[in-house]
């Protein structure tokens, strides 16, 4: 096991809530409660601009960040951003928007380091400098309270570039946002697909965190359990009446994300995400996508390695939460995920035969904080491989 991952096994703190959390109305009550002026950088989509805080007319500075790209931050984008906001223009960083605003937020409250590629490698320290306060309109990621910022970088092994792209986790305290506040009204635009994919991803968090074998504690589980069982409700909803049936939930959304980003920060994400990082990085699957299209595969394997450990006690969850056997959870939950969102193969996203193995090799090479925290255990390259292949 590598120094980074045996650290975070070795860590004692019980619960790890770093930002003061905020429930609001809308934005105006924001901008008042915070004082919001001209030193402020807000980071946001037009798109969330326009409907929810242009009639406030704020001196703020409002940055877009679909000047960038509208993809997954990468490398590149993040220093065009950094060349494109002064470093000396603001004094606090304001952002609104899904987990890719999120993580880059982060980004803009730290000391600008000379290479983005370096920082991410680890080869430069982050400093946190600036207050930022994270407003998710997803409800998935967490990120508003997590110390991970996620981008598509370069790809390297040994220390040298491979010529790929693959999606690296930049993980420091320092860059937890200093609050957060949720506004639920601002999940009323977020169109169907996107809000399916990041409501799986959060439920994605609890579940890894809750089988989670070293790092889990008995806090970080309240908060996994109590998401799953506001996610669950919301899914059983939508599978019975439809897509709308969200939009009476959107405050249990968005607060059960926060709770599964509270318990992932303490008890880790796992396989699932260490091996939707090549698939995401490569072909540009968003996140909650990427994870859901091995979620459930990998779910099938734990249960069949290890069946009367962790699993059985999140069998036991499921089966309490829906009503469902116990016996019958994991094919169950790969069923209402279905009606939530319908399954693809892997190969639709245009992956191919050979990057069964190729993607395996990056999992062990990369992604070693996320599969040492498998419920099965060691996660080996084979294993990879059959998810991959069983997923194709
Ligand atoms: N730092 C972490 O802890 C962490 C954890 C998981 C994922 N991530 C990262 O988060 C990102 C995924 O986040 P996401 O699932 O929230 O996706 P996202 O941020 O890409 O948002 C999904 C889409 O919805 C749009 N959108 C967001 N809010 C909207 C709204 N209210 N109305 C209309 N459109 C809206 C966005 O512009 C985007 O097109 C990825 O970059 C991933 O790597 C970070
Ligand atoms: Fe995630």
């Amino acid at each position: 096991m590598d120094a980074f991952s045996k650290a975070l096994q070795a860590d004692k703190r019980e619960i790890i809530i770093a930002p003061t959390i905020y429930k609001m109305a809308d934005f105006g009550q924001l901008a008042e409660e915070f004082g919001l002026g001209e030193r402020d950088v807000v980071l946001t989509n037009e798109f969330i601009y326009k409907p929810f805080m242009e009639s406030y007319n704020l001196p703020c500075q409002y940055i877009f960040q679909e000047k960038y790209g509208l993809l997954e931050p990468s490398e590149e984008m993040i220093e065009m951003m950094y060349e494109d906001i002064k470093y000396d223009s603001y004094d606090r960083v304001i952002a609104v928007g899904g987990g890719a605003i999120m993580d880059l937020c982060k980004l803009l409250g730290c000391k600008r380091p000379s290479s983005v590629h370096e920082m991410y490698f680890k080869r430069e320290p982050v400093i946190h400098e600036k207050e930022v306060i994270a407003i998710p309109t997803t409800c998935g990621t967490g990120s508003e309270v997590t110390n991970i910022s996620v981008a598509i970088v370069k790809d390297e092994k040994d220390g040298v570039l491979t010529g790929g792209e693959t999606k690296l986790g930049l993980v420091s305290d320092d860059i937890i946002p200093n609050k957060v506040v949720m506004i639920p009204k601002f999940l009323e635009t977020l169109p169907y697909r996107p809000f399916a994919t990041s409501a799986i991803d959060a439920l994605i968090h609890a579940t890894e965190s809750f089988l989670s074998p070293h790092r889990k504690t008995l806090t970080s589980e309240m908060y996994s359990v109590r998401a799953m069982e506001l996610i669950l409700e919301g899914f059983r909803r939508i599978g019975e009446d439809g897509p709308d049936a969200r939009l009476g939930y959107l405050d249990e959304f968005v607060t059960a994300s926060n709770m599964a980003g509270i318990a992932f920060l303490k008890a880790g994400c796992a396989t699932v995400h260490g091996m939707s990082f090549p698939l995401g990085g490569t072909y540009h699957v968003p996140h909650g996508e990427s994870n859901y299209a091995l979620f459930g595969k990998i779910l099938e394997i734990y249960d069949e390695k290890d069946p009367d450990g962790e699993i059985m006690r999140f069998k036991e969850l499921v089966a309490r939460i829906t009503g469902c056997e116990v016996a019958n959870a994991i094919p169950y939950l790969n069923e209402l995920l279905e009606k939530v969102l319908p399954l693809k193969p892997l190969h639709e996203y245009g992956f191919k035969e050979e990057d069964i193995e190729a993607f395996a090799d990056s999992v062990e090479a990369n992604q070693q904080r996320l599969i040492t925290n498998s419920y099965v255990l060691p996660w080996t390259k084979e294993l990879s491989m059959r998810v991959y292949r069983e997923c194709f």
